[in-house]
């Protein structure tokens, strides 16, 4: 295997974003970090720097949280009818689209993902989240209910229930869908009238910031959307932990996902939603269509460079075609195009970061040093650049950590299977149950699994299926709550219960 590494230029539009001076947007103003800090940004397909960007710190955190309180309880927003938030959110998708090829690019330059991936996946999905949550705003409803209350027999009352934004939001987000993201999580907390502090992650900060600009463009008053850069442990942190914030929105780590339930335990009890790792079962059964499984199977592991949190990084295939589709897998593996995400040629580009590269070449050092063995792949890529070989790993034993831990890298691990039965308690045998798929031409076989699978998603005949309609999130440890869909936006209201006595 070998990396491409011509890259095509940059537009004059992206290079201009790129050398701006970065800053915090706060109370809709753009300002620097109190700290007066910065940090760079890395392109991950060569290490170098491409932009800086104000490092925003617990101070920081204050302020945003304070114009965040502000524009909810007194600002425009707080009067703003749901009719205008609708056309607000709406025109944001516009604008996000006008500007597909900058998001497209910028997404490519810090997260390392092939610009023409980002073009038809990241940003259309995210414009699509936009309008899907622009439509809820109008169709946030309560509902009337005719109580009987028998300790007060005669009485006449009427009870209506209220759905009302939880308030203040703290957002949380990762690297790997960096405007996707902020899309999952800003769309349904605006169609509910919440306002929010968005922590972009340190890794990939450019596109939030972009979308912050538009935010401004849109029209949304000061202060309802917040933008912070900054680390986890310095920014996140303290977010997480705000007395001032009512809930906070997670994606990213297990690990960190737990930190941040202690942090709300331990300080307001906000409510929490966590959409956290993935070890998803990917299960080929006898009577599967390996013409449509095999690439099926290749793509649910390798899109994004396996940096999915639902990644379908376990395949079990029936004995009976084990061969043929592991040798199909490796095939798809070692045809893969790898190199920059800017090269148009180019199919997986780099991890997101050095760090990740380490982790996911550890894991494999780890998986081989157990007993397994790569039948394509298994070890970092090229001399610049955080690549790394798309991977098919085999003879692996339930207890390795290529089989328990979330790699979040191209590396799956086939796994034969004799007995359905078994096959259900090895598929289900994981801390983690975001996601999970199922190829069969059996309807019934389909259903019945979809049903034992503990999973928040179920594809069939299919993988990375994804609707802004479509509810997502995880079972087990994967997660508290659902983005996305109409699940989403209740998890960004609360309801309050009215009652008049006539
Ligand atoms: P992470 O969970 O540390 O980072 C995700 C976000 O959380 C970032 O914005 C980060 O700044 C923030 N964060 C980190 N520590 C925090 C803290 N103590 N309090 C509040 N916020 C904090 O994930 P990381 O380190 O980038 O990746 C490690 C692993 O996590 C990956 O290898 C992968 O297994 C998993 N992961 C899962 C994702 C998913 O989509 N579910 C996305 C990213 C990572
Ligand atoms: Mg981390």
């Amino acid at each position: 295997m070998s990396v491409m590494t011509e890259a095509a230029t940059i537009s004059e539009s992206t290079a201009r974003f790129l050398q701006q001076q970065h800053q915090l947007l706060i109370n809709g103003e753009w300002v620097d970090a109190a700290s007066g800090k910065r940090f760079d940004v890395v392109d991950p397909a060569n290490g170098e720097v491409i932009a800086t960007v104000a490092e925003g710190v617990s101070e920081d955190i204050d302020r945003a949280v304070r114009a965040a309180r502000a524009a909810f309880e007194s600002g425009p927003w707080s009067r703003i009818t749901a009719s205008e938030r609708g056309k607000l959110i709406w025109r944001l998708a516009d604008l996000i689209e006008h500007h597909l090829d900058e998001f497209a690019e910028i997404e490519s330059l810090d997260n390392g993902k092939p610009r023409a991936v980002a073009a038809v996946a990241d940003v259309p999905l995210a414009v699509d989240l936009f309008r899907y949550m622009a439509g809820w705003a109008t169709k946030i409803e309560g509902t009337t209910i005719p109580i009987s209350v028998p300790y007060m027999p005669g009485a006449e009352f009427h009870s209506y229930t209220l759905r009302e934004p939880v308030g203040v939001v703290g957002q949380i987000i990762p690297w790997n869908f960096p405007l996707l993201m902020a899309a999952w999580k800003l769309g349904p907390a605006l169609a509910a009238g919440c306002t929010v502090v968005l922590k972009v992650a340190e890794e990939t900060p450019l596109s939030g910031l972009r979308l912050g600009e538009l935010i401004q463009e849109a029209g949304f008053p000061p202060g309802v959307v917040n933008i912070v850069t900054g680390f986890g442990e310095t920014a996140g942190a303290p977010l997480a932990a705000h007395p001032d914030v009512d809930k906070v929105a997670f994606t990213g780590s297990t690990e960190v996902g737990k930190l941040i339930v202690k942090a709300a335990g331990d300080t307001n009890l906000k409510r929490v939603t966590l959409e956290l790792g993935g070890k998803s079962p990917n299960v080929i059964l006898p009577d599967a269509d390996l013409e449509s499984a095999i690439p099926g199977a290749a793509s649910a592991i390798f899109f994004n460079h396996g940096q999915c949190c639902c990644a379908g990084s376990r395949l079990f295939v029936h004995r009976n075609h084990f061969d043929q589709v592991v040798e199909g897998v490796a095939d798809a593996a070692r045809t893969i195009k790898v190199g920059p995400g800017m090269n148009p040629a180019t199919e997986m580009g780099p991890m997101v970061s050095k760090i990740q590269q380490e982790r996911v070449c550890g894991y494999l050092q780890s998986g081989l040093d157990a007993g397994a063995e790569a039948v394509v792949g298994g070890h970092r890529l090229g001399d610049s650049g955080f690549f790394v070989e798309p991977t098919v790993l085999v003879n692996t034993k339930p207890e390795m950590s290529v089989i328990q831990e979330e790699i979040f890298g191209p590396v799956v691990a086939a796994v034969p299977y004799d007995d359905p039965e078994e096959l259900v308690s090895a598929a289900n045998d994981s801390i983690y149950g975001l996601a999970a798929a199922v190829w069969t031409r059996d309807v019934s076989q389909a259903h019945k699994l979809a049903r034992k699978l503990q999973a928040g998603s179920v594809w069939v005949n299919c993988y990375n299926v994804f609707d802004a309609s479509l509810p997502f999130g995880g079972y087990k440890q994967s997660g508290w709550g659902r983005e996305m869909g109409h699940e989403a936006l209740e998890l960004y209201t609360q309801t309050k219960a009215v009652t008049v006595q006539l």
